[in-house]
């Protein structure tokens, strides 16, 4: 059986993506869409599809099993619109949009149409989240800290905040995404932000924010684009007895056992692409972020950018 996947966006991620699709067997990149057509040659190329300028003449080539979309945040809605409409399965990159209605309004016809669909918050396949939500299951946390402290990505909608929506709502995400996984909603907080004169864009470039989750535990989220490259990124969790460090690529544990640093043994895009993969082929529901799932996370990081960008306070 081949599962013919259609690309909108080919930018970065959507290489990676292409890049595990591609490794999976009976899966074939039949076409990328791209205004920038060279990139969209490029990747097409690579993935053995085909190059269109428009998405609109992607799903109009038809075939597809499920599309991917991988644009910036600015970009969303009339694909997904169009997804929909063709009741195909749906991948979006994280956030689902830059801003919260389109989010919801498209989390409504989501829901309406019993679709299929996945978010790109690939953190929660990390088989080191795993370890953490075992080892939390006997003493849930009682604090978290979130630090997303890096360079800000060399691409032109970034720094722009009707671009990317800000780095709370670009990057930080990814960590909010995760404490709601390992400690669960957040019901309460307070942020802060400012931007530098010498900062990319018109974006907050430093920003922190206090939280109460609902289980009682409390949490900060801290996060900059100042830095000349990746310096801090990851969430630290404290329960009775235990501490973790978890990044993208390991989780450092102290607990009664002693100390020990664990890699992660697998890619977890690739883990992401093969769960969807198989949903759409109706084998079995590995999907660990569904629309529904991105879309509280996305009001999350909406609430807290907007808090900082106003009066602090967090409104959910
Ligand atoms: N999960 C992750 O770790 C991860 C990593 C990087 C980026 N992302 C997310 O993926 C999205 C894309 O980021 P990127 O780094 O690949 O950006 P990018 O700028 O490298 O690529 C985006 C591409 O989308 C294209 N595009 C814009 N509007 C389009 C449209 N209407 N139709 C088709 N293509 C269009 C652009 O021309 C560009 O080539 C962002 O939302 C980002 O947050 C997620």
């Amino acid at each position: 059986m081949t599962t013919r996947i259609g690309i909108v966006g080919a930018g970065f991620i959507a290489g990676r993506h292409v890049d595990s699709l591609t490794a999976l067997d009976g899966v074939e990149v039949v076409g990328v869409a791209d205004p920038r057509t060279d990139r969209a040659e490029v990747l097409a190329a690579r993935a053995g599809g085909a190059a269109h300028d428009r998405w609109e003449r992607l799903l109009d080539a038809g075939g597809l099993d499920a599309v991917y979309v991988c644009v910036p945040p600015h970009a969303h809605g009339a694909v997904e619109d169009a997804v929909v409409d063709l009741g195909l399965p749906l991948f979006v990159e994280k956030p689902p949009a830059r801003d919260l209605a389109t989010a919801e309004r498209l989390a409504g016809r989501v829901a309406a149409a019993g679709l299929l669909t996945a978010v790109g918050y690939h953190w929660r396949y990390l088989d080191t989240v795993e370890l953490a939500r075992r080892l939390l299951a006997g003493a849930p946390a009682r604090l978290v800290l979130g630090a997303w402290l890096d360079r800000a990505p060399r691409v032109e909608w970034w720094g722009r905040q009707d671009g990317s929506g800000g780095q709370v709502v670009e990057q930080l995400t990814h960590l909010l995404d995760l404490a709601r996984v390992l400690v669960g909603e957040v019901e309460s907080g307070w942020a802060v932000g400012a931007r530098s004169p010498d900062g990319p864009g018109d974006i907050q470039d430093v920003g922190t924010a206090s939280v109460r989750f609902a289980s009682g535990a409390v949490g900060s989220f801290t996060h900059s684009c100042l830095l000349p490259r990746g310096f801090r990124i990851g969430l630290e969790v404290v329960a009775p007895g235990l501490g973790l460090w978890l990044t993208e690529h390991q989780v450092a544990v102290s607990d009664a056992e002693g100390e020990r640093v664990v890699e992660r043994a697998f890619d977890p895009v690739e883990v992401e692409d093969a769960a969807f993969v198989a949903a759409v082929r109706g084998e079995g529901d590995g999907v660990r972020a569904t629309y529904a799932d991105a879309l509280a996370t996305h009001r999350l990081a909406v609430a807290v950018a907007a808090a900082a960008a106003g009066g602090g306070e967090v409104r959910l």
